[in-house]
């Protein structure tokens, strides 16, 4: 089992939902951890429960899909916590639509956030990663990248690019000793599913929870170096 104290940590969109379990359960295991999100409130709030856990928690503010943004401030980052050996592309929005009634700027911010975002954030870290010669990447798709559905093209078609640029990665850094992992989560309560109206709120039993997916990147992350998860679907035992 791998020793996870002290490995460092970068979590897009860790502030609240799926990202702020993954950093909850990071410092459960005592990896320092930087969260980021364009909320300084809530990054700050969820800074300080992390912090309370007895790890390096710091904070980000930027948007995920303004490339300047994400060059300065994961420079900042990287700097403040001294390195990275995990990031976890988390951040990301959904939107229900037609095809022709959602706005072309809708779209368009789906696509920037959603894959340019992840990208962006990839790009920065990497060079670090390869230069160390080790490190983890977690992706975060959804059921939504591997099968169209109707009213939701635009996530539909970035996640499905997040399986490819995800996929591509992993084949060339594989190499460096780089674990890069594509996850395809089905519904989990959290803002998104409970604004979308696909989560009801307190569905505890019934509905996947954030802990749960954390728990699936803290397993991944436990593995021998010399094994790879390679892609993960969460599913739910309740269809
Ligand atoms: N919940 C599900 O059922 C489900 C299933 C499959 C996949 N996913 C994926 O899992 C990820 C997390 O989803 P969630 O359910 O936790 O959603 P959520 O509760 O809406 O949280 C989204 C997170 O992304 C951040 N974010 C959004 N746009 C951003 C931007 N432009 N720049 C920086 N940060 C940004 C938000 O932070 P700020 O508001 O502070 O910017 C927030 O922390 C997403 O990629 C989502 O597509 C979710």
């Amino acid at each position: 089992m791998s020793n996870l104290k002290h490995k460092k940590a970068i979590i897009t969109g860790g502030g609240r939902g799926l990202g702020k379990a993954t950093a909850i359960a990071f410092a459960k295991e005592g990896i320092d951890v930087a969260i980021t999100g364009r909320n300084e409130t809530v990054l700050k709030a969820t800074a300080a429960e992390l912090e309370a856990l007895g790890v390096k928690a710091i904070y980000s503010v930027f948007d995920v899909g303004h490339y300047e943004q994400v060059k300065s401030s994961i420079k900042d980052i990287i700097d403040t916590l001294g390195g990275v050996d995990i990031l976890v592309n988390n951040a990301g929005i959904a939107a229900i639509g037609s095809f022709n009634d959602m706005p072309v700027e809708q779209w368009s911010e789906m696509i920037q956030t959603n894959v340019m975002g992840m990208y962006y954030v990839t790009k920065e870290v990497l060079p670090h990663l390869i230069d160390q010669n080790g490190g983890d990447i977690f992706n975060v798709s959804s059921t939504a990248g591997l099968n169209g559905n109707p009213n939701i093209s635009a996530y539909c078609a970035s996640k499905f690019a997040v399986i490819g640029m995800s996929e591509s990665l992993m084949k060339e850094v594989r190499k460096n000793n780089i674990r890069v992992i594509t996850l395809t989560p089905s519904t989990i309560e959290s803002d998104m599913t409970i604004e979308l109206g696909i989560a009801k709120e307190g569905s505890h039993e019934n509905v996947l929870q954030p802990e749960d997916f954390a728990e699936l990147i803290v397993s991944g992350l436990k593995l021998p170096r010399r094994a790879m998860m390679k892609s993960a679907a969460l599913w739910s035992t309740n269809p």
